[in-house]
């Protein structure tokens, strides 16, 4: 098979490693991709959100299947445009994606769906302040479509609530996506992600996961794409269950019912409360570096899996995982998520990848001739497999001390929750 993959970050490369050992995939595409894609198959040039671009590229080239990584192009609806071409292509529709693309409609299905998330109110008009400052005095502020993970502000006060109406409604702060903003009740506990393969009908969740979103150790700084991810997540022990029948299964039930069936991959972000779990939010797609740490404990060829989901029949493959830990760090560029410089020499990565369970996973990369040089803000996600969580840590910061970059920044705290427990 011809493997087109959608996009250039941390979890594209994931991908492309994991398909790279199915026995189905002859040859493997990346648009845009990164040096770490390069290496199993070829980069093309175009970039993940000019899809009359990437359709053309697919029927010229005779790609058998395209998966897609980020958002974007699944919000703009193009799963829709593939299929009607007759393309192959995982993911869920643009109508199936709104439930990354429009928060306010991801709350209407979880609650009609009866999933359990946090009490919030949609406001559109800066003359709804006061209502909202009657019901909230803290509260998570969202802007209500895409804004590139920076939509949400969480307020501490009445004072800041209205900052942040102020912000999203009044200055535009995130443009057309704060024509709306989601207003809700903060909810306290540990975050963790669960992600499924769906079919449409059938879920099937994979091993649990927790991201590590604020720029510096303990949770400080500024929110990222992520900073570092490990698998599985302790919080979730016991209640992989509960999450698949009380929150996977009724979103994809509510989403059939609507005549969206919700095909692709379906990310929960969970707030885990002792054993009270509610839904943060949905996103379409796979986690990035959640990604980074499932993929590489997935035993089952993701060719079939994928398959499965495209034609309906989830329920025949039985998933298996193995049972390692695994700990990714995200080696970032000096500034990132703030102003960054591109184009720093990386060294070391032949050393770090000699390690026994070490992968290093490229982002924000570019090759230069034989060089490897900085092209984004998260440039590297050097994941360590180990037998239980301790090791994984141990050999993932192995793998980080032999790689450097000119203003290389990572947190030294990855998983370090997990060892607390
Ligand atoms: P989101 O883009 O919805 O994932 O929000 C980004 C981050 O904001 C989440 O990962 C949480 O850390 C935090 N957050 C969002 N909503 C809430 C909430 N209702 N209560 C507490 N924290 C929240
Ligand atoms: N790591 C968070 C996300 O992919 O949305």
């Amino acid at each position: 098979m011809k493997i087109l993959i959608i996009g250039g970050g941390g979890r594209e490369h994931t991908l492309a490693w994991k398909l790279f050992q199915s026995p189905k995939v002859k040859k493997i595409f990346c648009a845009p991709g990164n040096a770490g894609t390069a290496s199993l198959g070829e980069n093309v040039s175009i970039s993940a959100e000019d899809i009359p671009s990437l359709l053309e590229f697919a029927k010229k080239n005779e790609i058998d299947l395209t998966i897609v990584g980020p958002e974007m192009p699944l919000v703009a609806g193009i799963v829709d445009v593939f299929e009607k071409a007759g393309l192959r292509i995982f993911g869920p529709k643009k109508e199936a994606a709104m439930l990354e693309g429009s928060k306010a409609f991801c709350k209407e299905v979880m609650i009609k769906a009866g999933v359990p998330t946090a009490e919030y109110v949609e406001v559109t008009s800066l003359d709804q302040i006061e209502s909202v400052l009657e019901k909230f005095d803290k509260a998570a502020v969202k802007a209500d479509g895409l804004a590139a993970g920076k939509g949400v502000l969480l307020c501490n006060s009445k004072e800041e609530i209205k900052q942040a109406l102020q912000k999203i409604l009044g200055d535009k702060a995130f443009g057309s996506a704060g024509n709306k903003v989601v207003v809700e009740e903060m909810l306290e506990g540990e975050e963790a992600s669960i992600l499924g393969f769906c079919d449409g009908k059938n879920v099937k969740i994979m091993v649990s996961s927790q991201d590590h979103k604020r720029a510096l150790d303990n949770d400080e700084g500024l929110n990222t794409g992520g900073m570092g991810a490990y698998s599985p997540a302790p919080v979730v022990n016991g209640l992989e269950e509960r999450i698949r029948k009380e929150i996977m299964q009724p979103m994809l039930d509510e989403m059939q019912k609507r005549g969206t069936p919700y095909k692709g991959i379906l990310y929960a972000g969970l707030m885990i409360n002792n054993s009270e779990i509610k839904v943060i939010e949905f996103n379409s797609r796979f986690g990035d570096p959640e990604a980074q740490c499932v993929l590489p404990k997935l035993k089952t060829d993701l060719v079939e899996v994928i398959e499965a989901c495209i034609d309906g029949n989830l329920d025949k493959i039985d998933l298996q995982w193995k049972k390692e830990s695994a700990c990714c760090v995200v080696l970032a560029s000096g500034g990132y998520p703030e102003a960054y410089e591109k184009g720093e020499i990386i060294e070391g990565l032949e050393n770090a990848k000699a390690f026994e369970n070490v992968i290093v996973f490229h982002a924000g990369t570019k090759l230069d001739g034989e060089k490897v040089l900085t092209s984004g803000g998260r440039v590297l996600g050097v994941v360590g497999l180990g037998s239980d969580i301790k090791s994984a840590i141990d050999t993932a910061y192995t793998g980080v001390s032999q790689i450097n970059f000119n203003k290389m920044h990572f947190r030294t705290d990855i998983g370090k929750r997990a060892l607390e427990r």
